[in-house]
């Protein structure tokens, strides 16, 4: 069985399957909105709140998670597995590089935009 996940940071959703973690199915449709470190529950770059949705988890290590987070749905997306449609929302190490990213591709739209109209300023 297939769950829809929804990255709040950046809009984006992917399916993910209930036997896949969210990591994983994430990179395998080739996202990037959760950003990806170890892969393996010890780094915490992949941290998310979980807003919506049920999901079961595996071992998170405590140095990047403490017991009160992964009581209250902060958790890694590379160590949950969705067992209903899940919203979340990435607030690890990396998160303001997230929201960075998606600024840098709106001035890089505006920043085209004004090379095109300079030939038009040069005749
Ligand atoms: S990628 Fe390192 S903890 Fe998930």
């Amino acid at each position: 069985m297939h769950f829809v996940v929804t990255i709040e940071n950046t809009g984006e959703t992917f399916r993910c399957g209930e036997e896949d973690n969210v990591l994983q199915a994430m990179e395998q449709l080739q996202r990037r909105g959760i950003p990806v470190g170890c892969r393996n529950g010890g780094c915490g770059v992949c941290k998310v709140q979980v807003s919506e949705g049920s999901y079961t988890k595996r071992k998170m290590s405590r140095a990047v998670i403490s017991a009160d987070e992964e009581a209250s749905g902060c958790v890694l997306a590379c160590k949950i597995y969705p067992q209903s449609d899940l919203r979340v929302e990435v607030v690890g190490k990396m998160a303001r590089a997230i929201v960075a990213k998606k600024s840098m591709s709106f001035d890089f739209g505006f920043a085209t935009a004004t090379a095109i109209n300079q030939p038009d300023e040069e005749k």
